[in-house]
């Protein structure tokens, strides 16, 4: 009879033809006591909840990286103005229905203030269309040393392929930008209840009380 140890080492298939009724009463028939028997099964059971958990782990993180190979991720460029970026930031909020031209001023007034805005897209490769956006907006301080703080804004992905990472990474991505890059000490950046566990997920925390006063302008 192999020992407890070395059976936690046999792949899931060989485990799985050993874990029946039938093979516990073999083993019992070969002499061996309640005592290794009962280890034998805990065994069993623990290797094949391990080696379905390792599985599963392996399968996800796969699935992952399968879904978000198929986007490149990068900055916002001009083109992208008439490759779905307005349409994807109308799933977020009101957008206006000024022309493209206005839009390309904007474009252009945000790249005359270097260090300010980083907006990433996801473009989706097969398509080229922008399916997910977010911004980091830096504020330069007087306080913390006149030290840098960084606000996320306008995070959204497209319908059609949320669930994906897209979200995640873009995020993920502007936090790693706000530290290394900026130096910021901080992150902040105003959601709705529904996504706060999607923030806490990326390791924000909920802070304060959000206050706004809207102007008709
Ligand atoms: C919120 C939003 C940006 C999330 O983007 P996404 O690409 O769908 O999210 P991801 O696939 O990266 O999700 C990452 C994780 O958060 C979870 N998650 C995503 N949205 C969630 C939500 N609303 N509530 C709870 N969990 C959520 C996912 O299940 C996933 O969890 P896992 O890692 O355990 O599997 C997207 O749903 C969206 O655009 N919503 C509409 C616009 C919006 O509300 N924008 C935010 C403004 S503050």
């Amino acid at each position: 009879v192999t020992s407890v140890q070395s059976i936690k080492r046999t792949s899931i298939a060989a485990l799985e033809s050993l874990s029946g009724q039938s093979d516990l009463r073999t083993l019992r028939l070969q002499g061996v006591c309640a005592r290794t028997r009962l280890q034998l099964v805990l065994a069993l059971r623990h290797a094949k909840r391990h080696a379905l958990r390792t599985l599963l782990e392996r399968t996800t993180l796969k699935q992952r990286m399968d879904e978000t190979a198929s986007y490149e991720v990068r900055e916002l460029c001009e083109t992208d103005l008439e490759h779905g970026f307005p349409e994807l930031l109308a799933q977020l909020t009101q957008t206006g229905t000024l022309p493209l031209s206005f839009w390309r001023e904007r474009y252009r007034l945000r790249q005359q203030l270097p260090g300010t805005y980083v907006t990433l897209v996801a473009v989706e490769s097969a398509t080229k269309r922008v399916t997910a956006t977010a911004t980091l907006l830096i504020e330069y301080k007087f306080t913390r040393s006149c030290g840098q703080a960084g606000h996320i804004e306008d995070v959204v992905v497209d319908a059609a392929h949320r669930r994906r990472n897209l979200g995640s990474r873009l995020v993920r991505e502007l936090c790693a930008r706000a530290r290394d890059q900026f130096k910021c000490y901080k992150v902040t950046l105003d959601c709705v209840e529904e996504n706060e566990a999607f923030y806490a997920k990326l390791g924000l925390e909920r802070k304060g009380v959000q206050m706004v006063r809207y102007f008709r302008i």
